[in-house]
This record gives C-alpha cells, structure tokens and sequence, in this order.
C-alpha cells in the first residue's frame, strides 16, 4: 500500500521524545522500577574538547619533541604530610571498589599503575590485599559507609582519602546489587551475602565542615601526620567546597565532575545532577587562590579524562594532577569490541555497556563472579593499562612542548582558547579569536 500523498515518506521522529525518550518511558511503564546503570553523564556536556591550545609561533618558543625535556612528576601532599606521594606522572588511578570490581581488575590496575609510577585508590567495601601487593603507591578511601573500614588498612596506605562525594552522584550513596555481595565482598564489608545493599550518602558522625576539620585531625593523628589527607568532593558547589575543605586542612582536594563514572547508580541522578569537570575547576582554582593556597596543596581533576590533551587542559587550569576510573577500565578491556556477541546476549554492544551492577561483565573486570573474573589476566591487562598511561603523558608532553613548556605544570589557562562561548565562561578562556572572556572582559 502506497502512503497517502499527505504521508511523509521518512518517520520524523521528536527531539524532546526522542527514541530512547519514548523506549525508557515504556520501560518504566512495564517494570515500575528507575533505570540503575553504571558509568557517567552520557549526554553532550561541555568539555575538553571545547578548548584548544594556542601553540607556539612567532610570539613564543616551543620545545623541541626529541631533545627537550618536558617533566611530568608531580608531588602530592605538600602542605602537611610528613611523606608526601612523588608521581612520576600527573594521571593517578581514582578510587573503584573491590565490589564493583573483581579482584583481578584491582591487581590489573595496580600493576600498570605501579609500572609508570603512579598511583591507586581504594573504593568502597575496603582494602584487598591484591591491590596492596601490587600497588606501589595506594590511597585508602575513607567513605561514608565506612564499609571495609579498618584502622590497619589506613596504616597500610600511603595517603587517605576522605570522599565526601562524587561526580556522577553529589549528594548521593552508592548501590552494590545483591548479585556482586559475594561471600569475600559480603565479608569485608560486614554485610549479608547476596543482599542489595546502599551505601550512604553521608558522613555518620560529622553535619558540616567543623567536623571535617576534627576528621582530618583524627586521621593524621592515626598515622603520624606522616599520610597526606586527601578530600574528595562531587563538583556542584566547587568554589565553596574547595575552600572549606582547605580550611579543614586537606593537603590534596580532589574534584569529580559529571561525567565520572560510578559502578551502579540511578540514570536520573546521573544524567541530571553536578556540573561537568570543565565548569568546575576554575571556581575551584580560584578558591585556592583567593586562600594564597593553589599550588601550595594539591588539586586532582576527575571525569571524563580520556587522552593527553584532556590531561594537558585539566593541567592548563589549574589541577595539579587528573584522576581515571573509566578510561582505566576501557584500557583493561572493559567494553572490548572482541567480547560483541557476549554484550549481545546481555542486550546490549560493545561501547554502550553500562550495566555493571548486574555483575555478569564478559570481560570479568565488574564482576564478582569467579569463573567471569578469571578471564581477566590481570598481567596482561595490567600491561595494557601501562602503555594507555605512557600514551596519555606522551602526549600531553607533546601539547605542552609545543606551547613551549619544559615541565606539565607549566601549561596555563593562557595558552588556552575556547570554541564556544559556554566553554569561555565556564573555563575563563578568551573565546577563540577574541579577547573575550564571557563574564570577565567586555
Ligand atoms: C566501576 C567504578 C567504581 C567506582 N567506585 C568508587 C568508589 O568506591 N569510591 C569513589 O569515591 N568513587 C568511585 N568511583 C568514581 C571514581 O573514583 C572517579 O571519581 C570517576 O570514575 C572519574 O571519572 P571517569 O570515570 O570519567 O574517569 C567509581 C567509578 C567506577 C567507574
């Protein structure tokens, strides 16, 4: 039958009832149950690729790429630690638990980080000693589950970070589904095996920033004033929670913006809460600033961080370093192209695979079942994680050689220019080929 002549011959389908708009309202109609997914913000956020590098020409000098040495160390926890961390690199691994994880993926990530000499975080439910074994340098995640919280971990660890939040959900807990509490997962957090469980929101014992000044006390009183304290906080307020988390005496903040991924959490909260990374660390720089602090402690950016030159512009603004938790994944061989029929069958492919909280992950690096996780060689997938993170520093190294930069820490939010005039305003970069700074200059 031919379409009346009134028909459009091609479906024309809504912007605001978009496919997937319609599919999950159908979804949610049949089941009654809120979509819980892992990972960040998919949609488009403003970002890194927002910007650009304004490289050297007549008006400055750049580096030659093969003789010219560029470093790239970073320390960390200058400002009160009795042993701050020395990177060889600015790209740390950020905080995933063992839990989300298997255990193979904790020694994968420890490993490839050790080989480059960088460092790795603990995460909810606790310190494994695969992580410890092969970590030459591990942060312990005080959280406020406190699930896995032992004071001979804390010891074990060579920096604490108290996590207040997240970027993928400020404001909210965490979820562990029944289907990852296995019995070693259930033991270390004190929890019963194979029962959903939440994680909370927020710290039992403190309500505001004065007790995250006595915390920070007691922690270093723990371990000798010798580990540098970090705080972690989700970018929502970041002005106001960078400056009180260095008024409460952190040595390093770290700020997550929206796009950094979470293991399992409501796909409304993630999509809809925080602000992106790119918005946030200029607020954040400029609390430290206003303190006489910026550079004196140290600032950790998270979210999104996928390649060098993100590294490069996270640098360029201002943080001393970057943290990875998906890219770090991707590099181990999480949503790998080979494992298609497999994501298949899970309803999904290769590159969309988000649903880390039902635990049957084929390539055994979000999941708790033994015979999923033993496909992970955390040897060989630590070494792939090591050449992801020598890439990622090559080229950051590149870009800054190119502005002219002997060291990473030299890029500045002056060889930077943005594309579009949300991305000027939100990073306080000249919009490119103009000296306008939205909000700034006139
Ligand atoms: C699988 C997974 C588990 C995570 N678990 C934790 C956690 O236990 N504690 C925490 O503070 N953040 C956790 N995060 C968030 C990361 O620490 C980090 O903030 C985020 O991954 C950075 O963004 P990116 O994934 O875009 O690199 C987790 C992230 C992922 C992907």
């Amino acid at each position: 039958m031919t379409a009346p002549p009134s028909h459009r011959t091609l479906p024309r389908f809504s912007a605001t009832f978009s496919p997937q708009t319609i599919a999950e309202i159908q979804r949610a109609a049949a089941t009654g149950i809120y979509d819980i997914r892992g990972g960040g913000a998919k949609r488009v956020l403003p970002h890194f690729d927002d910007l650009l590098f304004l490289g050297a020409s007549i008006s400055r000098y750049p580096l030659e790429g093969y003789r010219e040495k560029c470093s790239t160390d970073v320390t960390l926890g200058t400002r009160f630690a009795k042993k701050p961390i020395k990177l060889k690199i600015p790209v740390t691994i950020a905080g995933m638990s063992f839990g989300a994880l298997s255990a193979p993926a904790k020694e994968a990530l420890g490993r490839g980080a050790s080989a480059v000499g960088t460092s790795t975080t603990t995460g909810d439910g606790g310190m494994t000693p695969e992580e410890r074994g092969h970590s030459s340098i591990l942060v312990y995640q005080y959280l406020p589950s406190r699930y896995g919280m032992n004071p001979d971990d804390l010891r074990k660890a060579d920096a604490i970070e108290i996590v207040i939040g997240q970027g993928a959900k400020p404001g909210g807990g965490g979820m562990l589904l029944g289907q990852k509490i296995s019995a070693r997962v259930a033991r270390m957090r004190t929890l019963p095996e194979g029962i959903d469980q939440r994680s909370a929101c927020r710290h039992p014992d403190w309500t505001g920033p004065d007790d995250l000044e006595i915390k920070i006390e007691e922690l270093r009183e723990l371990t000798d004033w010798e580990k540098p304290i970090y705080v972690k906080v989700g970018a929502s307020r970041p002005y106001y929670d960078t400056a009180l988390a260095a008024k409460s005496g952190a040595d390093v903040i770290v700020l997550d913006g929206m796009q950094g991924g979470t293991a399992a959490t409501q796909e409304v909260f993630i999509e809809n809460v925080g602000l992106p990374i790119l918005a946030a660390i200029r607020p954040a720089v400029q609390a430290l600033q206003d303190l006489g602090l910026h550079r004196k402690l140290q600032l950790i950016a998270s979210g999104g961080i996928r390649t060098g030159a993100d590294v490069a512009k996270a640098l360029a603004l201002g943080a001393d370093a970057v943290a990875i938790g998906t890219a770090a994944l991707i590099a181990l061989g999480d949503n790998d192209p080979q494992l298609q029929a497999e994501y298949e069958k899970l309803g999904t492919v290769a590159g969309a695979y988000d649903d880390w909280q039902e635990g049957l992950d084929p390539a055994g690096i979000t999941t708790q079942d033994p015979t999923l996780a033993a496909r992970l060689d955390p040897a060989k997938a630590g070494r792939r994680l090591a050449n992801y993170l020598s890439v990622l520093t090559l080229e950051a190294q590149t870009i800054a050689r190119a502005c002219g930069k002997s060291h990473l820490h030299n890029l500045e939010p002056e060889d930077l220019v943005a594309l579009t005039i949300e991305a000027a305003a939100m990073a306080g970069v000249p919009l490119a080929g103009t000296n306008w700074i939205p909000g700034i200059t006139k």
